[in-house]
């Protein structure tokens, strides 16, 4: 299964799906990295590891992208013959045209255990609403921002001394645990989903 990763920024998820994907048995391949940023440090990661890189041009600053630039997304994508997309970092919403080619194929990585905190520094949002366990998400995306089915969470205890960062450190090592796992079940054709709710068949119970 031919993968792109879409990122905005440091691109450690990238990494984890890089290593998983080329560590471990599976038919996910990350064959291209799109990103918006032209200095976004998960490009020269991406360069140093082989992996094609190239950038995108929402043609706006935030909101919905330019005809333009969702053609140039489609044309990249057809390219590489991407067949399944990993958001990892990635701070722009997927243009809907982009989302029905691609139905139940585009996942996201969200640091928090949604739909608590959907958005921009969850994890501030976290701790300023107090709540005593957070953690991740892997959704399936939709034309939300981070409203998708969920597919996999991981959950983390917040420490009565935590700092966003130090929360954000200890909710990335789970991020990198649980995005290879819903990749890998995506490649293998183990989810099922029925309306909002996503089954995660394991191996055995795939047919
Ligand atoms: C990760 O924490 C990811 O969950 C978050 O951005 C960070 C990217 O880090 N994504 C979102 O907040 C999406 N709403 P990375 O570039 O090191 O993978």
């Amino acid at each position: 299964m031919r993968v792109a990763v879409m990122a905005s920024g440091r691109g450690s998820n990238f990494d984890a799906l890089l290593k998983a994907t080329r560590s471990e048995r599976t038919s996910a391949e990350i064959v291209v990295v799109l990103s918006d940023q032209r200095g976004a440090a998960v490009l020269e990661k991406a360069r140093g590891a082989g992996v094609p890189v190239e950038i995108l041009d929402p043609g706006t600053p935030r909101g919905p992208w330019s005809p333009e630039g969702i053609e140039a997304l489609r044309v990249a994508l057809q390219r590489h013959r991407v067949e399944a997309v990993c958001l990892a970092g990635f701070m722009r919403i997927v243009p809907p045209e982009i989302l029905r080619e691609f139905p139940s194929r585009i996942l996201n990585i969200h640091p928090s255990l949604l739909p608590s905190f959907p958005g921009l520094r969850a994890q501030r949002k976290a701790l300023r609403a107090g709540v005593k366990v957070s953690g991740c998400t892997v959704h399936l995306v939709d034309e939300g921002v981070d409203t998708g089915p969920i597919v996999i969470q991981a959950a983390v205890p917040v420490e009565p001394d935590d700092t966003e960062d130090s929360l954000a450190a200890r909710i990335l090592e789970q991020e990198h645990r649980i995005y290879p796992q819903a990749l890998f079940a995506l490649a293998e054709n183990r989810l099922r989903v029925e309306g909002r709710v996503v089954s995660v068949l394991s191996p055995e119970k795939r047919s």
